[in-house]
């Protein structure tokens, strides 16, 4: 599955990419989100699978494309043929506000997995601790943050005040922030976009080393997918405040609202593959680069069993055969 499909998703996540980033600046971050989700859900029917959506843009009546349950690939028209069965989470455009403000670190991101290996995690909010593989195991979710700052600073062999920890820039984290600051470490707070952010911990070179606090709980899914290949750590628990979250937790078929997962609780998968695009430029990819004869992006391509992470870079050329390509 793996080797068969990589480049199939890059070419989903490239294309989606391509989509959103001719709205970028725009102001308008539904119509960003729109061209990604659009062009996701025609690419994803040219893949030679049988695809079933499990994280995507809420359920059926809420939304019409890539919705929970959504049966995409190949297998929807060409009924006849046997086509590997495939679970995908997709967040068609991670930063919408991002793109629609030309900030950095828009991505578009696809995970699949064999079937079940992808929790159907309910949209509600996820406390989460996110580092890379040298910290994998050193920090606790119910410890205080300035313990896990130790752990962390010891792992990495540095100093406290030597750490930045990205934290989603909301009235919910005033806490954490303060706690985070007490302790002598840095904070990048950012508008939107604890997936990359998350994904950046596991890379050496980001100068990212944790994400800390509550975002989406389908982003957690996809960052466990990105982890599982990278060897990191997210640990997470479901925010839940509400009786109508209950409920929600009941239809999904989760038991314990208090259950804290690990990365392989989150996507448990055998095979997975995680595929992302930079749509504005970031400090994982750079975003997407219109020049006239074609348009250039940059992804990430990363698999479990192959164990491959493959930066790729690609130029679509749009105006015939007499384009001229940059090297670099
Ligand atoms: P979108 O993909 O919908 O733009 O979400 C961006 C994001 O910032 C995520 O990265 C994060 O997990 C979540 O939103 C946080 O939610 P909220 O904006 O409600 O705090």
């Amino acid at each position: 599955m793996e080797r068969a499909l990589s480049l199939e998703f890059l070419r989903v996540v490239e294309l989606a990419a391509i989509a959103s980033a001719r709205t970028m600046g725009l102001g308008d971050g539904h119509k960003a989100d729109q061209a990604a989700v659009e062009s996701m859900r025609t690419e994803m029917d040219t893949v030679n699978m049988d695809g079933t959506i499990v994280i995507g843009e809420g359920e059926r009546d809420k939304a019409p494309m890539l919705y929970i349950g959504e049966k995409v690939g190949a297998a929807v028209r060409d009924t006849g043929h046997a086509y590997p069965s495939v679970d995908i989470a997709v967040d068609p455009l991670e930063g919408t506000n991002l793109c629609a403000t030309g900030a950095p670190n828009s991505i578009t991101v696809l995970a699949a997995s064999d079937h079940g290996g992808l929790l159907h995690a309910p949209d509600l909010y996820m406390e989460k601790i996110i580092v890379g593989p040298t910290c994998k195991g050193a920090v606790d979710l119910d410890a205080p943050v300035e313990h896990n700052l130790r752990a962390i600073a010891r792992r990495l062999d540095r100093d406290i005040e030597d750490l930045v920890i990205i934290v989603l820039d909301r009235q919910r984290h005033e806490g954490l922030i303060q706690d985070i600051r007490k302790a002598g470490a840095r904070i990048r707070l950012i508008s939107d976009g604890d997936l990359s952010a998350g994904i950046s911990t596991a890379l050496l070179g980001t100068g990212v080393h944790a994400v800390m606090g509550i975002g989406g709980a389908p982003e957690g899914v996809l960052t466990a997918a990105a982890l599982r290949c990278l060897n990191g750590q997210i640990i997470a628990r479901l925010v839940v405040s509400k009786p109508e979250h209950e409920e929600r937790l009941a239809q999904m078929g989760v038991k314990d609202g208090k259950k804290i997962y690990d990365t392989a609780d989150l996507a448990p998968g055998n095979r997975i593959i995680f595929a992302c695009t930079g749509v504005t430029d970031g400090s994982l990819l750079r975003g997407v680069r219109f020049f006239g004869d074609g348009v250039r992006t940059q992804s990430v391509i990363m698999t479990l069993n192959q164990r491959g992470v493959r930066f790729i870079d690609s130029v679509h050329l749009e105006q015939g055969s007499d384009v001229r390509v940059r090297a670099y």
